[in-house]
């Protein structure tokens, strides 16, 4: 219950805005003080009369408003919580950059409260480097967020950017408001429970390439950097998962909440990954060297004057995909890659056969994929194939997780 509490719902434009009055009327259900401010954007979608009347309260739009006068610090001063929903691009990018052009952003400025984001826009904007970075500011500074959820959208367009449900996000309300001790979640966590669609699971996550030893300085090698991976082990903690991530050597560094395993070679991945099972979900996302040297030197191999140079017989390496796809302790869900250069989506609908998996996320590495930081994907699955734009490999793993969380819902 929220008896007492003062909510202030800011309602910024968005074509889910007409969602918000269901959300006023959870709130006022659960004995929550509502008031209600509109930016011009939303005053497009829902009418001041609609929120007014759910609400039983005035509602605020106007920064210059005669009977307002220092209306905008009383409003910042009053409520126990500031939830934003919709909040739209515009006004997230408004909050990160801490412009104040009209009564929303001004209070938003202003508060002392802490704040509660429910974003709502087209996927290419949510999954654009400059909504990123306004998220991740705001998130540092401490400002909550639940949602986007995955699914289809006004456009043609399905992707991360659906408005949170309003129990969702009432969920997120009670959560932010709870007593310290009582919350599942550190002050400034970045999502409520229902914001964490994972948690409760377990994640094993492979990534980076592994090095195969010749002799003892020498080894061989691929060109992964292991950002994709990573950056999945990431998404999939920011979701709430406990995720185990066996990372071959990369420098990119530890993506924050994941344990970390180390290993070199292919049979030291393979290790660490049956040891850390059982798992829920298994992401593949390793670029595991096929094959291992026969014999590897005990000594650095030396060159002899005149002599040819040495040949090296070459012996399989374990597949780690394929054995964890068939292991008796099988993750519920095994992701694998396929890096391929042609024929993408027909050779990594072979591979998921092949391997076992559930679902194989295909790319092609004829380009600069390896090491960059953009990637442009296929989602083979036993149901067809989903061709995703390219994105940042941050926006890529998000969008993964997301699809993760609701295909385990
Ligand atoms: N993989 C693995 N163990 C291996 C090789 C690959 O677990 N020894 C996994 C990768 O992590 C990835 C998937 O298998 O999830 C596909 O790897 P890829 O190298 O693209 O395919 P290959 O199996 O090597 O097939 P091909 O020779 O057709 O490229």
């Amino acid at each position: 219950m929220l008896t007492d509490r003062r909510i202030l719902l800011v309602v910024s434009g968005s074509i889910a805005a007409y969602k918000v009055l269901d959300l006023a009327r959870l709130l006022r259900k659960a004995s929550a003080t509502v008031h209600a401010v509109l930016t011009a954007g939303g005053a497009r979608f829902v009418t001041r009369e609609a929120l007014a009347g759910i609400t039983g309260q005035r509602v605020h739009d106007d920064l210059w408003a005669a009977e307002a006068e220092i209306g905008h610090i009383r409003l910042a001063r009053l409520p126990d919580l500031v939830v934003v929903a919709p909040a739209s691009a515009d006004l997230l990018a408004k909050m990160a950059h801490g412009l104040a052009d009209d009564l929303a952003s001004t209070i938003l400025l202003a508060t002392r409260a802490p704040v509660l984001v429910a974003p709502a826009m087209n996927p290419a904007m949510w999954e654009h480097p400059a909504t990123r970075a306004n998220m991740a500011a705001l998130v540092a500074r401490g400002v909550r967020v639940v949602g986007p959820g995955l699914g289809a959208m006004a456009e043609p367009e399905s992707g991360p950017g659906r408005l949170a449900e309003p129990p969702e996000i009432l969920a997120a309300v009670e959560a932010a408001l709870a007593p310290p001790g009582e919350s599942p979640h550190a002050p400034g966590a970045t999502l409520s429970p229902a914001g964490r669609p994972l948690a409760g699971r377990h994640a094993l996550v492979t990534s980076g390439p592994t090095h195969e030893p010749i002799d003892p300085v020498r080894y061989i090698a691929n060109r992964s950097s292991g950002k994709q991976g990573h950056a999945i082990a990431g998404a999939l903690a920011a979701l709430g998962a406990r995720v185990t991530l066996v990372s071959g050597p990369v420098a990119v560094p530890d993506p924050p909440g994941v344990t970390v395993v180390r290993v070199e070679t292919a049979r030291e991945m393979l290790a660490a990954c049956e040891a850390a099972l059982p798992a829920d979900i298994a992401v593949m996302a390793a670029a595991v060297a096929d094959w291992r040297v026969a014999r590897e030197a005990a000594q650095k191999l030396k060159k002899q004057p005149g002599a040819a140079a040495p040949s090296l017989e070459m012996a399989l390496n374990p597949d780690i995909l394929a054995t964890l796809s068939r292991h008796a302790q099988r993750p519920g869900l095994v992701v694998g890659f396929a890096a391929e250069t042609e024929r993408v989506v027909q050779h990594a609908t072979e591979k998921r056969l092949r391997k076992g998996c559930d679902w194989i996320v295909a790319n092609d590495v004829s380009g600069g994929v390896m090491g960059g930081e953009r990637n442009a994907v296929h989602i083979v699955t036993a149901e067809g194939v989903e061709d995703w734009p390219e994105l940042p490999k941050a926006a890529v793993a998000e969008r993964l997780a997301l699809r993760i969380a609701q295909t385990l819902a």
